[in-house]
């Protein structure tokens, strides 16, 4: 799910965005009146939720309650480059928007068989969507919370913290990135942004990183069933330096 850019009006450009980003259709009028300043970021929030909430609730197995529409081994075509992202000492992974918790489970397993140890944790700003992930995992309930990540202070940091950027508006961008490094991610920890579908040669997202003062530090890639789409992903350390491009986005705060 990508807000931004928006797909172009071209024929056959159509089936690249939707390939990139299914749900657009209905997520691209959000975030026209928010950016025309008809409603508040607030409300922006609401109003995806409001698309994203009953398509996942009405899901009838684990991948589609997080939002993936293919089978168990498109999933991990999809999702498992994060494996590539994560710190290769492991330690304590946050999954922004955990959904029905499955990607908790899921990356885990994958990142256990690469002999990586991580311990799981979850955030969700649906309150349904959060019950169901702890429902789901028991044994992880206590490390699921319902909260939106934009503005959320956890009880602790974690080492490697995983978002998408489409999680705000794009105008909050830089004040997302620099929240959560200041008050999410442990210093020397990473924030890995992903995984987001988009063209093998451009490189729009890590622009809009860059955009906000951060130089990813690593990047992965997979192969899309759509030719021109890869799967990427990228993580940016939680530096001192990258600590001044947050302060020039956001204010100083507590490294
Ligand atoms: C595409 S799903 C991701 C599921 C899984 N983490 C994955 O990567 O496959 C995006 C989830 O993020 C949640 N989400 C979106 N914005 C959020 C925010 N600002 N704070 C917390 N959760 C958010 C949505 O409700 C949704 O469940």
């Amino acid at each position: 799910m990508h807000l931004t850019p928006r797909p172009p009006g071209t024929p056959g450009a159509e089936d690249i965005a939707s390939a990139k980003e299914r749900g657009w259709r209905d997520l691209a009028p959000i975030d026209d009146a928010y950016q025309a300043g008809e409603i508040t970021a607030a409300e922006w929030h609401a109003a995806v939720l409001n698309v994203i909430e009953p398509a996942y609730l009405n899901g009838d197995n684990p991948r589609a309650q997080s939002g993936h529409s293919g089978d168990e081994t498109r999933w991990r075509e999809a999702r498992s480059l994060l494996v590539d992202l994560l710190p290769p000492d492991g330690g304590t992974f946050l999954d922004i928007g955990c959904a029905n918790g499955h990607l908790m489970e899921s990356l885990t397993a994958w990142a256990a068989e690469a002999r990586i140890a991580i311990e799981p944790y979850g955030v969700e700003i649906s309150t349904a969507l959060a019950d169901l992930a702890r429902t789901r995992c028991p044994q992880w309930a206590d490390r699921i919370w319902t909260a939106n990540a934009m503005g959320w202070k956890p009880p602790h940091r974690f080492d490697a913290v995983r978002t998408g950027l489409d999680y705000v508006p794009a105008d909050l961008h830089g004040t997302y990135v620099a929240h959560l490094l200041h008050h999410v991610v442990t210093p020397g920890g990473r924030l890995i942004i992903g995984v987001y579908n988009e063209e093998r040669d451009r490189s729009t997202m890590q622009d809009l990183l860059r955009s906000c003062g951060h130089i990813p530090a690593g990047t992965a890639r997979a192969d899309h069933r759509h030719a021109e789409i890869q799967y990427k992903g990228m993580w940016v350390a939680n530096t001192r330096s990258s600590q001044v491009a947050a302060d020039a986005a956001d204010g100083p705060g507590a490294f």
